[in-house]
């Protein structure tokens, strides 16, 4: 039982990914707060019936797990969760941040709403939940923080609210390593793929159906997608990174999937050119060399294409 006297918070848990990690905490031993209010797939609205089955679903294979049914985007709610975690079961020192909502819309559609809702349940729930743990970790010198990330943080078309919480994500991950490892607290981002109702619903595989029949994406791609592992994938590695054995893995972003576990690189300066003397560089030396020395075997992710039949010609400088 390698969780065995460990307590835990499983943000999200009430279901999907959250729910398979908090389960996984569960079975060996660990007790584990879901911290869920059923929220929508666009965080709209909540039914709390989500996460009193989860609650009873663990507690029925013999686990111990309790329901704290409030929204990560709540800084105080945040607070009584972490209390209520050490209230109940003496410590906190597990956290996964977990909790996740989609609102995908291209940047010009979308309302200032959106992007808030996105990045408070992504982005500032994350820092919300260590914010009120760590104090607890650092004290006992014993903590493991996993903070799940996305693909999506690389760069992403038509959910830049999403992508930029997820970029975010690894940021902090990367922030929190350094403030509690000497503590003893490890932090590191899970980027997961796992079929679950944020990902794959009947809608998705409908899109995807009609993409295949129209010519837009190979049967191979089909197959991938629509036959996506579900979350028993990621939940292992998760509740690795939770454990004593992994006391030495600090500060990293990794991708879990369908019976796959990978690393990102670090982010590091590729290249640079450096201007002897005092005087910055002029244009001319900025035209000159940014192109052949900074920007050799680059590819624009996205170049600008000529306007369809009727749309306005790109604008010209005023002059
Ligand atoms: N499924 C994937 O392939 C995938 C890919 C990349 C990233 N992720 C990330 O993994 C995490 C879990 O996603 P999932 O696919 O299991 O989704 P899911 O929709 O199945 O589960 C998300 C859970 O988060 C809960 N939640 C939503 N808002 C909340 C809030 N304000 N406070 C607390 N809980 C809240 C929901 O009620 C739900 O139970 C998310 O952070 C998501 O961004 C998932």
């Amino acid at each position: 039982m390698r969780f065995e006297g460990r307590s835990a918070i499983v943000t999200g848990g009430a279901r999907g990914i959250g729910f398979a990690i908090a389960e996984a905490l569960a079975k060996e031993g660990g007790k584990v707060v879901i911290m869920d209010p059923g929220a929508s797939k666009d965080g709209g609205s909540t039914d709390h019936s989500a996460g009193e089955e989860a609650v009873a679903k663990i507690r029925a294979a013999g686990g111990t797990a309790l329901l704290a049914a409030e929204s990560v985007a709540d800084h105080e709610a945040c607070g009584r969760t972490v209390a209520l975690c050490t209230e109940k079961f003496g410590s906190v020192d597990i956290l996964v941040n977990n909790a996740g909502v989609l609102r995908p819309k291209m940047i010009w559609n979308m309302p200032v709403e959106d992007w808030d809702v996105v990045v408070d349940i992504h982005l500032r729930g994350q820092y919300s939940m260590i914010h009120h743990a760590a104090p607890h970790m650092r004290r006992q010198r014993w903590g493991r923080i996993v903070n799940m990330g996305s693909e999506a943080w690389r760069g992403t078309v038509g959910g830049a609210n999403y992508g930029a919480a997820k970029g975010g994500v690894f940021s902090l991950t990367r922030a929190m390593a350094r403030e509690l490892g000497k503590y003893g607290v490890t932090a590191n981002t899970v980027c997961p793929a796992a079929a679950t109702r944020l990902t794959l619903d009947e809608a998705v595989k409908e899109g995807f159906r009609k993409r295949l029949e129209a010519g837009l994406v190979t049967k191979e791609r089909y197959d991938a997608v629509v036959n996506m592992g579900g979350p028993e994938h990621i939940a292992p590695f998760v509740a690795y990174l939770c454990s004593d054995e992994a006391a030495n893995i600090n500060g990293q972003a990794f991708r879990a999937e369908d019976r796959k576990i990978g690393i990102y690189n670090e982010p590091e300066l590729k290249a640079s050119v450096v201007k002897a003397g005092d005087e910055p560089f002029t244009q001319d030396e900025i035209r000159k060399l940014v192109p052949s020395a900074l920007l050799g075997g680059y590819v624009n992710p996205a170049p600008a294409e000529a306007p369809a039949e009727g749309e306005p010609a790109p604008a010209r400088a005023a002059s």
